[in-house]
């Protein structure tokens, strides 16, 4: 083992513990990047040719052969440039109509990757079984869809796909004909010729120097596609680095436009917009493309299409009338360029730096097919833990067992709820992840059983790094079976992390799968070591799985370094920090004999990641701008389908003043993923720290988010099934509402018909709210009824620092469970409060969706799944029904985590385990007039309270009117009726 000099271990000193700090010097922009430069200069040569410009790339009509499923087409490509490179084209249509599109160079000098897909899928898709192909003389073509409303026309010369809907083009592929798939090639051998030098008269001439030697390239005949030069082909440099590319040019450019969407979101994770500024043309909003290379970039800006930590190559082009989604599945380091050409219209340019051409069209037409089409590829968010939608405290570090307790011990006694308390990297010894401190952490299991005692969690850190040491049980056994990642020299490859001198695991080996999987069973092994240190109430944080390599390029590993099957860091690198998590959470789920739901929060992440777990948004600053743009990244990773997320309560470096604190709280209570986390060098802030008033607003907000925990835990049952975003933007509720295309800064919360505009200026007194339809839409607390217009209104509301905006729509019934307690767990047999929002014509609907929050009993029919619906029991009746009736039974198929039961017994285990369970208090907002009786259907009448409204003016605004019923003699696993009736 190489041991540190001097100068490293300097470096180490100044990178340890506590910061690293970001220079925007630190990552590349395009221009550094030689195949993005190449890329761009690609793209402006074919603007500055103008009509001139022709792709090179042609469709040999000889080659193609339709397979015998009819729905999949392989043909032979060919550039003008290169003759002799031979491109295979393959196309096929999916049943649910996903376009997949492939293109590979066909017998190379080398392979590309082509395995990004196979990490990204969950399965192979089927194939539609209603297309055909039919081939004529310039493009081959296949309509299908329910109305044959869709078609794709694959044009030979130049080679163009093109997806349309109604004879309207909806994706266009090469359509400016910047495609490009640089072949492998051996380096062009320079030709060299001499000449002699004559000697000038008296001069003397020494042997050597008697000839002059001319070397020059052999002419590239495709410089006016390519350029002409061999722009950083085979070696490219970065500040002190020097990446070795071995492999020469490979990289990977298309145009991907949208002749009929204005307006595109996705491609996460980037600190910016929901809706995509403009990166080129005109006027950008940003100069370089947008770039997916995950990165440790720690203080990352608020406004940059730099990438940051995770990469989602997907993305939603969208306008008022059609949606239409792509999914990229490259590994490699990407940019992308995005120009709205026009108010109608987007273009985007991708360039990779290697892969194959693997991508998935998804015809939409509206965002809800898109996430079900993306779902139906990369699966869905899986059902969360119940308590892991509580609330999460954790901080860089509890430093002892003694402060995890005493912390534990002040939010009871502040009667603050919490469910997980964590611990980052300083609980480990030398930062050895899993092998205690054991100075400070003498008795672990003890400190986490006094935890799970209350019924609570704990989180620990793993990070991928392992200290390069012979006393480290976990790296000695990797690096004699040799799962670690390699050098370009196929040595161990050695790097810096927390734990000084590291070394990285390599989850592409198949040999690591197991064995990373035995370390967290906490019994011991008879076969190495394992986590005896720890119990089932542990739950892991990957960290740094970019990989953050504190010393190496951009900080991560030199793209060079070897991964499982000889392939480059470069070809993988954005889905390595996946596999990290997705092997975690495995191994957290069958540690125990009978598998229990796994938390496991990932910085990295990838198309899937969505499968493992929850991501947070990295290292963001205590500032008004990161707590702003925090909900936007939230929203745009939902976009990439990864909807459990959240950011940094409190900022992650600097000490939020009080009030800034609060409206974090609000920001965080209102994202999927609630984490209070703070820097080893920011004060403490724990809430029970705080003076009044803002530990009582703290306090409200925490139970506020206990209440509401089975609307959340509603929404997340259903995007385990259909993949739409827990946290819904209003493009995606409302998509022919053109105002809402650019709102980024309020959202729905799943169908729960929630909507929230959590406030992030300081010193706010009120927030601007935008209601897109002509709804009522009560204030959640106090009931005001706001009333929106169909074509949009904007509202001022109260926002003053103890009010957060949120409202509820019109026709939506939202169950809450209204009593405080220390955790969620102690909620289990607590009742349910039902707040009956009425819509303008009198109606609403709801559900709820529980189980037991733990095992994975639902996916055998261990859950309750209710229908609420509030409406006329007959036309001319004066009367309003209001119903509960089981949902699992009529949709079984659809019920959870993508499970297909065949039947459901609402009678299951779990639905007795809370046969107790009551409704505890109905309320019912926005009745026109006093009810004369409120009872039970064909039974008893009830006890009520009624306050009437007061209207404002025009009688569509003001107080609503307020129906409390305490009692309704309702349980809530059991179907009822109540009637209210005049
Ligand atoms: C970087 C993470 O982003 C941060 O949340 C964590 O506290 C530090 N690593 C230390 O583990």
């Amino acid at each position: 083992m190489r041991s540190l000099n001097y100068l490293g271990i300097l470096a180490l000193l100044l990178a340890l513990p506590t910061t690293h700090s970001l220079k925007a010097h630190d990552f590349k922009t395009c221009s550094q990047s030689g195949f993005c430069r190449r890329g761009r200069a690609l793209s402006a040569r074919a603007k500055e040719a103008g009509a001139t410009w022709k792709s090179p790339y042609v469709v040999d009509p000889s080659s193609i052969a339709i397979a015998s499923d009819q729905a999949t087409f392989t043909a032979g490509v060919k550039s003008s440039l290169y003759p002799h490179i031979n491109f295979g084209l393959e196309l096929r249509v999916h049943d649910d109509g996903v376009v997949r599109v492939r293109m590979d160079e066909v017998a190379g000098l080398r392979k590309r990757y082509d395995e990004a897909a196979s990490w990204a899928l969950i399965s192979e898709p089927g194939i539609s079984k209603d297309i055909k192909w039919t081939a004529g003389k310039k493009d081959i073509r296949a309509v299908y869809g329910q109305k044959k409303e869709n078609e794709v026309v694959v044009t030979f010369e130049p080679l163009r796909v093109a997806l349309l809907r109604n004879g309207k083009e909806q994706v266009v592929l090469n359509g400016q004909g910047l495609l490009h798939m640089e072949h492998f090639r051996t380096k062009t051998p320079e030709v060299t010729h001499t000449e002699e030098a004559a000697p000038k008269e008296g001069e003397e001439v020494a042997d050597d120097e008697a000839q002059v030697v001319i070397k020059a390239k052999a002419p590239n005949p495709g410089a006016w596609f390519e350029g002409d030069n061999e722009d950083d082909y085979w070696e490219e440099k970065f500040s002190t680095w020097t990446d070795s590319k071995p492999k020469g040019p490979e990289s990977l450019s298309l145009d991907i436009n949208f002749p009929n969407h204005g307006t595109v979101y996705g491609i996460p994770q980037h600190a910016t917009r929901l809706a995509l500024p403009t990166t080129t043309g005109e006027s950008p909003f940003f100069s370089d493309p947008y770039r997916l290379y995950n990165a440790d970039v720690f203080e990352y800006l608020a406004s940059s299409p730099m990438s940051i930590y995770g990469s989602i190559p997907v993305l939603h082009a969208h306008s008022a009338d059609s949606t239409v989604g792509i999914f990229h599945a490259v590994a490699s380091e990407t940019w992308i360029d995005v120009d709205h050409a026009s108010e109608k219209s987007t273009e985007t340019h991708w360039v990779s730096e290697s892969g194959i051409l693997d991508l998935f069209l998804m015809p939409g037409p509206t965002p809800e097919d898109i996430f079900r089409q993306y779902s139906k590829l990369t699966g869905t968010t899986v059902l969360p833990a119940h308590w892991s939608l509580g609330y999460h405290q954790c901080r860089w570090n509890y430093v002892s067992s003694d402060d995890v307790r005493t912390v534990q011990k002040r939010f009871d006694e502040e009667d603050m709820p919490v469910d997980v308390l964590w611990l980052d990297i300083e609980y480990s010894q030398d930062h050895k992840y899993f092998i205690w401190d054991k100075k400070n952490f003498p008795d672990p299991v003890g400190m986490i059983n006094d935890v799970a005692a209350l019924g609570r969690k704990m989180v620990i850190i793993v990070d991928p790094h392992l200290k390069r040491t012979a006393e480290y049980p976990v790296y000695k056994k990797a690096s004699e079976l040799g799962l670690l990642v390699k050098d370009k020299n196929e040595g161990e490859y050695e790097g810096w992390c927390w734990s000084g001198s590291s070394a990285w695991m390599d989850f592409f080996n198949p040999n690591v799968w197991d064995w990373w999987k035995s370390l967290f069973k906490t019994q011991k092994l008879a076969t190495g070591w394992s986590w005896t240190e720890s119990t089932d109430a542990v739950h892991i944080w990957n960290d740094m799985n970019e990989p953050s390599v504190f010393n190496g390029p951009e900080i991560t590993m030199p793209k060079d370094n070897l991964h499982y099957g000889g392939w480059e860091h470069r070809d993988v690198h954005n889905i390595n920090g996946m596999l990290f998590s997705n092997l975690t959470s495995q191994a957290v789920a069958e540690r125990t004999d009978s598998p229990t739901r796994p938390f496991v929060l990932t910085r990295a992440f990838y198309a899937g990641s969505q499968r493992f777990g929850a991501m947070w948004t990295g290292d963001n600053l205590g500032t008004w701008e990161h707590m702003a743009v925090g909900v936007k990244i939230v929203l745009s990773v939902g976009v990439g389908g990864m909807s459990y997320a959240g950011s940094d309560v409190g900022g992650f470096f600097g000490n939020p003043e009080p009030d800034m604190l609060v409206r974090w709280y609000q920001v965080g209570a209102f994202a999927p993923f609630f984490r209070a986390h703070a820097h080893i060098d920011t004060k403490r802030r724990e809430p029970f720290l705080l003076d009044q008033p803002y530990k009582g607003m703290i306090r409200d907000i925490l139970r506020l988010r206990y209440s509401m925990l089975p609307v959340w835990y509603t929404a997340f049952r259903e995007t385990s099934v259909n993949g739409l975003p827990v946290l819904r933007p209003h493009y995606v509720m409302f998509p022919k509402d053109q105002n809402g295309f650019n709102i980024d800064d309020q959202y729905y919360i799943g169908s729960s018909g929630l909507l929230v505009k959590p406030v992030t200026e300081k010193d706010a007194t009120e927030a601007k709210v935008y209601l897109p339809e002509d709804q009522v839409y009560y204030d959640y607390f106090n009931h005001h009824a706001y009333r929106g217009a169909a074509k949009g209104k904007e509202i001022t509301v109260p926002g003053a620092l103890h009010q957060i905006p949120l409202f509820v729509r019109g026709g939506s019934i939202v169950p809450t469970r209204e009593r405080p307690r220390r955790a969620s767990t102690a909620m289990k047999q607590d009742p349910f409060t039902l707040r009956v929002a009425l819509s303008k014509a009198g109606t609403a609907r709801g559900e709820l969706y529980l189980d037991d929050g733990e095992t994975y009993s639902h996916r055998e029919g261990q859950f309750v799944w209710r229908e609420f619906v509030a409406e006329k029991p007959a036309k001319k009746s004066r009367a309003i029904r209001l119903s509960s009736k089981d949902l699992g039974s009529a949709r079984p198929a659809e019920a959870v985590d993508g499970v297909v039961l065949k039947a459901f017994d609402p009678a299951n285990a779990f639905a007795k385990s809370i046969a107790d369970v009551r409704v505890e208090k109905v309320v019912v907002v926005g009745l026109k007039a006093k009810p004369t009786a409120v009872r039970i259907e064909g039974g008893a009448k009830l006890v009520w309270d009624f306050t009437a409204g007061v209207a404002a003016a025009d009688k569509k605004e003001g107080t609503a009117s307020l129906l409390v019923i305490k009692d309704p003699k309702a349980l809530i696993a059991q179907d009822w009726a109540i009637i209210i009736e005049w």
